[in-house]
């Protein structure tokens, strides 16, 4: 299941954590997490092009289900470390929301998980993993999706496996099992064209009396030529066994390495990494996005809101006049708003309603997410009820978001509860769900109102999801707003007016 609730006491971890720390990134891993980091600039060099298997998690920080999964993903990262790669992208970085676009993520978290294609070159397989949440099961799978280069050798290939490319070396695992080990594919992905690696099962007697295999498994090592074989004779771990194969050759550099070669091993490693085709730092070290939260923290936030955070969410502004309406959502270059219509005297239900954006929105402002604005509007009222008439709506209760500068109006059906409007909203972030066109008849002129309206100009970032579609979301305006500070300097194209809150 996908979900977008947050509950309230993770944003108020969320709130403390980046209060406590200020160079803490925005995204749900730190950096010392097992789970790699990943972002649309490094994509493709740590995930797209890798020789490896990588599981990513397309998440958002401020996602309910991404914070449950949290536990569970870092400890498969920590089992699959050395094997494949465990890695997130945080979608709710305006950098990386065409990406997630692109992979077709329509909720949080998904899962999928990418391997290289058959073909060098070729383009990687991409699949979604929609198993349990749990870090045993995403092992598993992961762990299945572990491309495998090891050649099986039996009695009757021996022959041909040893003489062809006879200069190459060869790893040779005698084993008693019948399977592949993860350890043993993901040693032969690091090796790719440097070693040759086979397995040969206890019951191949010709092979195994051939090379005096006494005991399983045992992995012997043949550097190439007429040099003379080795035999192992450390743990079946990852990084000594890696170790010893590197006597032959090196291995491929890792553009994102183990996280527990951080011991000597490691910095061993990327030495060499350095002298030879130095691939580029740790994702760590290319992440541009620490001054950015570390400004976040700078921001009211921190030190205001962490009396308020216990606060109830304070009702979102109602506007009563279609001016206003026009004003802040429905004039040609408007970007979305989120209208609900209830009546003036509000009944059980227009009270859940406004109780679950009121939430919603103080949850997007408490931790500083980017969020369009919501509007009581009175379907009641003669001044406004042109609207409610002209989206031809009947309820008694209704939500609607507009889009006036796209022409596209959605409209919510649910039971009003938090849950449910924070998916359709989360929807809407996604660009997601069906969409209806916006009557023309309801677009009007922005006219100036009375000078108790505040001015409060728009900064807005286009973000594109799919090719030919876009949505706008409101920066900082939303959030600031509810923290009472000024308005952004800079004038824009959509000058838009608030209501006082
Ligand atoms: C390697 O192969 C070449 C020809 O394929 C052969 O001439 C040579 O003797 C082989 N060397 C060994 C050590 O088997
Ligand atoms: C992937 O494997 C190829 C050999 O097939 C190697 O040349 C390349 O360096 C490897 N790439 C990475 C990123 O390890």
């Amino acid at each position: 299941m996908r979900c977008f609730n947050l509950n309230p006491t993770a944003a108020v971890a969320a709130v403390a954590f980046l209060s406590a720390l200020p160079t803490a990134q925005a995204g749900l891993y730190t950096k010392s997490s097992p789970v790699l980091q990943v972002d649309a600039k490094n994509y493709d060099r740590l995930i797209a092009k890798s020789n490896h298997t990588s599981v990513v998690e397309f998440y958002a920080p401020w996602c309910g289900h991404c914070q449950n999964l949290k536990p569970a993903y870092e400890k498969a990262a920590k089992n699959l470390d050395g094997l494949a790669k465990v890695a997130a992208v945080n979608c709710d970085e305006d950098e990386n929301k065409q990406l997630c676009g692109m992979m077709g993520v329509q909720g949080f978290p998904t899962l999928k998980i990418v391997r290289p294609g058959k073909k060098k070159g070729s383009k990687p397989i991409v699949e979604d993993y929609q198993g349990e949440r749990s870090a045993k099961a995403i092992v598993n799978a992961v762990v299945d999706k572990i491309n495998n280069h090891v050649k099986r050798v039996a009695d009757k290939d021996i022959d041909t496996f040893l003489s062809t490319n006879n200069e190459t070396a060869k790893a040779i695992l005698f084993t008693e099992k019948g399977t592949t080990s993860a350890l043993f594919r993901s040693l032969a992905i690091d090796f790719l064209d440097v070693v040759t690696f086979a397995q040969v099962r206890d019951k191949e007697s010709k092979v195994t009396k051939l090379f005096g295999i006494k005991s399983y498994p045992t992995l012997v090592l043949l550097p190439g030529g007429d040099k003379d074989g080795l035999v192992y004779q450390g743990e079946m771990k990852k990084l000594a066994m890696l170790e010893f194969l590197s006597q032959v050759g090196e291995p491929n550099p890792d553009p994102a390495p183990a996280k527990s070669k951080g011991d000597k091993k490691s910095e061993k490693k990327d030495k060499k990494d350095k002298k030879g085709k130095a691939p580029k730092a740790s994702p760590e070290t290319t992440s541009t996005t620490t001054t950015e939260s570390s400004e976040a923290t700078e921001v009211p936030l921190s030190s205001e809101s962490k009396p308020k955070v216990t606060e109830a969410a304070p009702p979102i502004p109602a506007i009563t006049s279609t001016q206003t309406l026009i004003n802040e959502c429905l004039h040609p270059k408007a970007h979305i708003c989120v209208l609900a219509f209830t009546p003036a005297a509000h009944g059980e239900t227009a009270e859940k309603a406004l109780n679950s954006l009121s939430e919603i929105a103080f949850k997007h402002a408490q931790a500083e997410r980017h969020l369009f604005p919501f509007f009581e509007v009175h379907a009641d009222n003669d001044a406004t009820a042109s609207v409610f008439k002209g989206l031809e709506l009947a309820g008694e209760v209704e939500l609607v978001a507009v889009n006036a500068k796209r022409g596209w109006w959605r409209h919510y059906e649910g039971d009003f509860s938090s849950t449910s409007v924070e998916s359709w909203i989360d929807a809407i972030r996604m660009n997601e769900g069906p969409r209806n066109k916006l009557p023309e008849a309801i677009i009007g002129e922005v006219i100036q109102e009375s000078e108790t309206a505040t001015e409060k100009p728009v900064e807005t970032v286009e973000v594109k999801l799919e090719e030919d579609v876009k949505i706008e979301v409101d920066t900082e305006s939303e959030t600031t707003s509810w923290q009472g500070a000024e308005p952004t300097p800079e004038a824009t194209d959509a000058p838009r007016k608030h209501e006082e809150l």
